[in-house]
């Protein structure tokens, strides 16, 4: 009995020691330590050795078990304070390898474009400036030659906080804002988020525009496709063709809407073209002299142009995206790849 107290003892210590993860405690418990485990089995076959044996034996099979039970606690407190301590554990923890850092984010694809918008701009001249989004109607509308009841009201799908608040339906109301404070020579770029109750593949509620104005005496058509022109080369790296295409804005005179090649496409037609090879991109013209008038320029002295550039169409040309709403999707497998 004395040999098979020792080699259990031996086997218990060689078991516990090779214990690396808390999950297996409770085997090694059971196996030995519980009430069908292998010490309470030789416990009761203390009753079969002669009396004058028992004493000494009960007390070598007691002083094992206490010890194996200890190192069992012993075992457990390491374990359980760190899931990595033990052997196998540590063996896990290379220090020599570099720490891990946060994931950092991105600016977000429209951010980046209205960011390189304006840097083109800054470079051309245009000084910077931003205004409110929710806007009265008057520099909405009224100071833009759209009074109300104006037809042109129509197309602009306006969200009305209240009978004269809204969300502002593009940029041109900083025409008027600068204007009515500021004197020419001026020539400002106004970015910023607009509000359109629209949506389908190249129309969001809200998206971004960029006005541009230049004000100033003896300005032309031909300075406003001038700067388009680089615009365009400098945004995309390369010549792409641009169409002018008259139009009507009552803020500008004459008005013009401004396509580029499509991108996607080639010019081939598709989807985001609607088959005609062509996505418009911008609205501008000469400033109406009853804007100068409203905001007191004399336009028998001064002459100028404005543009009004859509940021998403811009980005989605540059991109080659053919569903602006993936922008405000927030999947982060679209967005990481910018
Ligand atoms: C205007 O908003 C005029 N204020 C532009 C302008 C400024 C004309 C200065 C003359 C002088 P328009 O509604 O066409 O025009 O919009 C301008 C550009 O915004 C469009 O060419 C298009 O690129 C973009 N855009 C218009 N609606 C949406 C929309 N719902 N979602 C995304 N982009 C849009």
């Amino acid at each position: 009995m004395e040999q098979e107290l020792l080699s259990l003892q031996a086997e218990a210590r060689k078991n516990l020691d090779q214990i690396a993860e808390q999950g297996q405690l409770e085997d090694f418990r059971i196996r030995y330590l519980g009430r069908k485990g292998q010490f309470s089995v030789i416990m009761r076959e203390l009753g079969t050795v002669s009396p004058e044996e028992r004493p000494r034996l009960g007390q070598l099979a007691n002083t094992i078990k206490a010890e194996i039970e200890k190192a069992f606690d012993e075992k457990k407190a390491v374990l359980s304070s760190s899931p990595q301590s033990g052997a196998k554990g540590a063996a896990l923890i290379d220090l020599s390898l570099p720490g891990r850092y946060p994931e950092r984010g991105s600016l977000h694809p429209v951010t980046q474009i209205m960011n390189e918008v304006c840097s083109i701009f800054e470079a051309l001249g245009f000084s910077v400036a931003e205004g409110p989004d929710v806007e009265h109607d008057h520099y909405n509308f009224e100071a833009l030659n759209i009074p109300a009841h104006h037809p042109a009201r129509d197309m602009h799908d306006t969200f009305y906080v209240s009978e004269s608040i809204l969300l502002r339906t593009h940029t041109s109301p900083m025409q008027a804002r600068i204007m009515e404070s500021q004197q020419p020579p001026l020539r400002v770029i106004a970015p910023g988020k607009v509000y359109r109750c629209d949506s389908d593949i190249t129309h969001t509620p809200m998206f971004h525009q960029v006005e541009g104005f230049l004000v100033d005496t003896k300005v032309s058509f031909a300075d406003l496709k001038g700067i388009l022109t680089v615009f365009t080369q400098k945004m995309f790296d390369k010549d792409l063709d641009l169409r002018f295409r008259p139009s009507f804005f009552p803020f500008t005179e004459p008005s013009a809407e401004v396509d580029i090649a499509c991108v996607i496409c080639g010019g081939s037609g598709c989807r985001v073209c609607k088959q005609t090879g062509w996505l418009e991109i911008l609205g501008a013209g000469m400033i109406d002299p009853e804007v100068f008038k409203m905001v007191g320029y004399d336009p028998e002295i001064y002459s100028g142009f404005a543009f009004g550039l859509g940021i998403e169409r811009i980005a989605m040309l540059k991109y080659g995206i053919n569903d602006i709403r993936l922008y405000y999707e927030n999947d982060l497998r679209f967005l990481s790849q910018f």
